[in-house]
C-alpha cells in the first residue's frame, strides 16, 4: 500500500480516537476506513448508559463510509488507547466483512503508537457474505 496513504490512514484513527465518547470504560478507539476511491473515513467509539446501545469505532466509520455510497473498503486503521493491540470485536469483523476488499490491509496502533499489520481474512477466515444465500 502506498506510504503516504497508509500514514493519512494511521494519523486519522489516531485523531479519531481523541473523539471517543467513553465515559463508562475510559477505553478510546479511534478507526479510519480506506474505501476503494481513496477517500478516508474515520469514526470513534460511542458509549451508552445503556451499556449494549455502544456503537465500536469500526462500526461507526463503516456507517460513515457506506451512508457516503463507499461500498468497497481497501484498508482499516484501529487506534486504542491502550497499550495491548487493540484487535476489532467479533461483531466490528462481521460488520467490516460484508463491505471488505480481497487481502483488505488492517493496521493496529496502540497508545504508544506501535503498529501492528495484519490481513482481514487472517482476522476472519470464511466469514460468512450474502453469497453464501444463493
Ligand atoms: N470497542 C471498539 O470501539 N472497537 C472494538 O473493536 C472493541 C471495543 C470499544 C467499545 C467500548 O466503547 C470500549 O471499546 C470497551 O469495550
Amino acid at each position: 500500500m502506498d506510504e503516504n496513504l497508509k500514514k493519512a490512514l494511521i494519523g486519522t484513527a489516531v485523531e479519531m480516537r481523541e473523539k471517543a465518547y467513553c465515559p463508562y470504560s475510559n477505553y478510546q478507539v479511534g478507526a479510519a476506513i480506506l474505501t476503494k476511491s481513496g477517500k478516508i473515513y474515520g469514526g470513534c467509539n460511542i458509549e451508552n448508559a445503556s451499556y449494549p446501545a455502544t456503537i465500536c469505532a469500526e462500526r461507526t466509520a463503516a456507517v460513515k463510509a457506506v451512508s457516503e455510497g463507499e461500498k468497497e473498503f481497501a484498508a482499516v486503521a484501529v487506534a486504542v488507547s491502550g497499550t495491548a493491540t487493540g484487535y476489532p470485536c467479533g461483531v466490528c469483523r462481521q460488520f467490516l466483512n460484508e463491505f471488505a476488499s480481497a487481502n483488505m490491509e488492517v493496521y493496529l496502533i496502540n497508545k504508544e503508537g506501535a503498529v501492528v499489520e495484519e490481513n482481514f481474512d487472517c482476522l476472519f477466515p470464511h466469514g460468512f457474505k450474502g453469497k453464501d444465500m444463493d
